[in-house]
């Protein structure tokens, strides 16, 4: 298991959702240099809403039918986007944004939250990034479960 890995499970013994997603958002922004956003949305009431996060203000709402996040949701399955400039749906929060890696958190069979990273550079999620944030996603669906988010 990789070093973010390791440590983003030992975050999610945190009981607290906000307390635990919140340090899950500093330790990522930590661990991968050349980001400008790194957090969550969580599902609430038929849209994505804003989780914790680290990096500039963002869209508090982001509708299933809209942006890279939405796709995510709607096919449960990981975006991992090199050039957002040339992806038509991408929702620009940050005009600097250049790659986005947007990945579902599954609690049995539903998406309930998306981890959603952004960075200026292009191309700057690769396989790596992909099997690891797939991973913290797993762990906290595991947590999701055990803390009863
Ligand atoms: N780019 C996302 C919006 C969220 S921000 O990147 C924080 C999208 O296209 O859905």
């Amino acid at each position: 298991m990789s070093m973010i890995n390791e440590m983003i499970r030992s975050l999610l013994e945190e009981p607290d959702m906000i307390a635990a997603l919140g340090n899950v958002s500093a330790c990522i922004n930590e661990m991968y240099d050349r980001l400008n956003w790194a957090g969550f949305y969580l599902v609430k009431n038929g849209e994505l809403v804003l989780g914790p996060f680290q990096g500039k203000t963002a869209c508090t709402h982001i509708s299933f039918q809209a942006g890279v996040c939405g796709a995510c949701y709607r096919e449960k399955a990981v975006q991992r986007v090199d050039n957002v400039l040339e992806r038509k749906d991408h929702i620009a929060c940050d005009s600097a944004s250049r790659s986005e890696l947007c990945v579902p958190v599954i609690v049995n069979g539903e998406c309930v939250a998306e981890i959603d990273l952004d960075s200026p550079e292009f191309c700057r999620f690769t396989e790596k990034e992909e099997k690891e944030m797939l991973q913290a996603a797993r762990d906290i669906s595991e947590a999701w479960l055990k803390h009863q988010w």
